[in-house]
Formats: C-alpha cells, structure tokens, sequence
C-alpha cells in the first residue's frame, strides 16, 4: 500500500508524521519504504540519515538516472527503509518539465519494488508542484496532516481539488486515508472550531487519534530519531503509536 503524506500547506507535520509513522509500523513488524520527496530533506535526517554521505538519492530516481533499488538504504530503525532526499531535488521541479510522462516517473519506478514492502510513505513538499503530483499519481490513498490554524479549510479544499484532477486524469482509483490533526491544543477555542468544520465536510475521514503539541515530537530529529525511540512513554510517542493502531485497524477491517 502506498501512502502520500500531503499539504502543500508548510510545517503541518508531513514530515514528522512519516518518520513516526514508518517507526511505529516498523515495530508492529510491517516493512516499510519512506520515499523522502522534499528537498528540505526533512525525512532523511528525522532517520539520523546524514545528507552528505548520499549518492544516489530521489532526485536521480524521480529523473530516472538510476533505478530505485540503488537509492533505498536501510534505516537504523527496525524493518525501514529510506529513498533520501537531498538539496539536489529542488531542480527537479523544472527539469521534469522535459521528460516523457513528468507525472508518473515515481510510479514506474515505485512499481518495480512495490510488492516488497507492506507500506511504502512518500514525504511531500509543501506545494502542488510536479513533485507532489508524482506523489499523488503514485499512491493509493493520500494522509493529510493539519493543524487547526484559520486557514488550515482553505489549504484542504485546494487539496482536494488537486486530488480530483489527479483522479481524473492519471490516477482513478486515489482516494483519501485520512486528516490528522497534528500539534493539537484543545484548550485553544480556534480549535475547535477548526475540527468541527472538518468534522463537517469529511465525517468518515477524520482520524479519531490526535497528535497533540508535544516538545519531544520536536526533539527527536535533532537526535536523528523517530519519537517511539527517543522517548517511547511521551505523549507524542504514545499518540503516534495509537495513530498507527487506528489506521491498521481500518485497513485491516476494509480487508474483511
Ligand atoms: N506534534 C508536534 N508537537 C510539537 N512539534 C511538532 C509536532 N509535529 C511537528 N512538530 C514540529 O513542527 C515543525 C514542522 O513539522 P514538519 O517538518 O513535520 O512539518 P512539514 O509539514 O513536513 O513541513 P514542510 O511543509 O516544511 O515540509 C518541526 O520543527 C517539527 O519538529
Ligand atoms: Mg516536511
């Protein structure tokens, strides 16, 4: 199954939310790819990966100089994996503008390793780019992580438009995993103001876990480490498994 993790609105928690989720899914024995898609390289050093050390990363992959096999390594972190991403990427926007099928260069390489993984997560850049578009002609389901900012409505109805043309055109069987609530504060009134809209327009999507604003969440990438191994009876920590738990619980029930 290959999970896109997108908002092209920033510092939402796209990124933190791969990184813990590949590590908690990892601990409940799943295999696990985290395909880093962002030049701000924010996944690959959540994994302690260092940036300078790479040679072949997704920016080769994505332009198709290499194949996908030669840019996974393994993370110290049990059963997962990384494609890592480095500052090279951010000329990969334009460049992909004159190969053949821009859109789909990540789903033809994606297809070729797909059936070794049990989940394969795909970190977006905060934009709707042809990046992210290869990420959303890629994946099976999208997970949006949002905070309940004022203009958090906004951000998610472009979203949705950009996953209906994707739908569309390239890619008819995508459809939404889920909204996550990341650096959730419930003693803000905005708050709930902002769930109870979401609420509104997407009763079945919304995740019945929260991920509240926890300081160890934000710790953890300066030691190079996902939260449940940083500190594993956090808040954070804790919240993440449970998030974790509550999307293999729906798989597995849509599986019945
Ligand atoms: N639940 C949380 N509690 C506290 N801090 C958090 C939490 N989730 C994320 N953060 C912090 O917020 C910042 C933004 O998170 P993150 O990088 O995951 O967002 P992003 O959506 O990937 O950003 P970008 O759009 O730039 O890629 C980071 O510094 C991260 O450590
Ligand atoms: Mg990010």
């Amino acid at each position: 199954m290959i999970i896109a993790v997108a908002n092209q609105k920033g510092g939402v928690g796209k990124s933190t939310t791969v990184v813990n989720l590949a590590a908690c899914l990892g601990m409940k024995k799943k295999k696990v790819l985290c395909v880093d898609m962002d030049a701000q390289g924010n996944t690959t050093s959540g994994f302690g990966v260092r940036k300078k050390s790479l040679s072949v990363t997704t920016y080769e992959v994505l332009l198709g100089l290499r194949r996908i096999q030669e840019a996974i390594i393994k993370t110290e972190f049990e059963n997962v994996s990384l494609v890592p991403a480095s500052s090279a990427l951010a000329a990969a926007d334009i460049e992909l503008i004159e190969v053949d099928n821009m859109q789909k260069r990540m789903k033809m390489q994606l297809l070729t390793i797909q059936q070794e993984y049990d989940y394969i997560l795909l970190d977006c850049p905060p934009s709707l780019s042809l990046i992210p578009i290869n990420a959303l002609c890629a994946c099976d389901t999208v997970l949006v992580p949002m905070t309940c900012e004022y203009f958090a409505m906004e951000g998610l109805s472009q979203l949705i438009d950009s996953i209906r043309l994707v739908k569309q055109r390239y890619n008819p069987t995508i459809d939404i995993e889920g909204i996550l609530f990341t650096m959730f504060d419930s003693r803000l009134n905005l708050t709930g103001q902002v769930v109870s809209e979401v609420k509104k327009h997407f009763p079945k999507k919304l995740f019945r876990t929260v991920i509240p604003r926890n300081v160890r969440i934000s710790e953890a990438p300066s030691f190079g480490k996902p939260v449940v191994y940083y500190d594993k009876s956090s808040r954070g920590a804790e919240a993440y498994m449970a998030f974790t738990e509550e999307l293999l619980k729906r798989h597995s029930a849509a599986k019945k």
